[in-house]
């Protein structure tokens, strides 16, 4: 079972970035947390991050036939990216969108995800926590086969 977590522009920076709106826990951090989480539950994580479109684009393109669910992080690129959303429907492997922030709560330009009609789930507000709970709904899509 191998699951791959994608994160986008500016996530390089938690720990320092907007620590009042996304805490003070790193990516790094964040990836510790969830590989410790996966080794319990004996399941496989790559992690990446990019601030790059169209590396997203590749990645998610790429993760067919390697990986069974993708969990991802668009952040801004959730609210403006077409070609997120056309890649995560073409490639059609299970896809749960994850924010830190309650993206529903804040400006409104954050309300809209064009990526989450094409996602199996949304999971959004629970801090650092909204990755754990990514993963356990990637392992529930796996295992539920649903
Ligand atoms: C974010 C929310 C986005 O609106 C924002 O652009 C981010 C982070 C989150 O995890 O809360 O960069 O995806």
């Amino acid at each position: 079972m191998k699951i791959l977590f994608l994160n986008g522009p500016n996530l390089n920076l938690l720990g320092t970035r907007e620590p009042e709106v996304y805490g003070r826990t790193t990516l790094a951090d964040i990836e510790a947390e969830v590989r410790s989480k996966a080794k319990l539950m004996q399941v496989e994580v790559e992690f990446r991050q990019s601030n790059q479109e169209g590396e997203l684009v590749n990645w998610i393109q790429d993760a067919k036939g390697k990986f069974q669910v993708i969990v991802i992080n668009a952040a801004a690129y959730s609210h403006t990216s077409i070609a997120l959303r056309d890649a995560i429907s073409a490639v059609g492997l299970p896809t749960i969108e994850i924010h830190l922030s309650n993206i529903h709560a804040r400006e409104e330009f954050r309300h809209k995800s064009l990526i989450a009609s094409v996602c199996r789930g949304q999971i959004c507000g629970f801090g650092s926590k909204s990755y754990i709970l990514g993963l356990e709904s990637a392992i529930y899509v796996i295992e539920s086969n649903k």
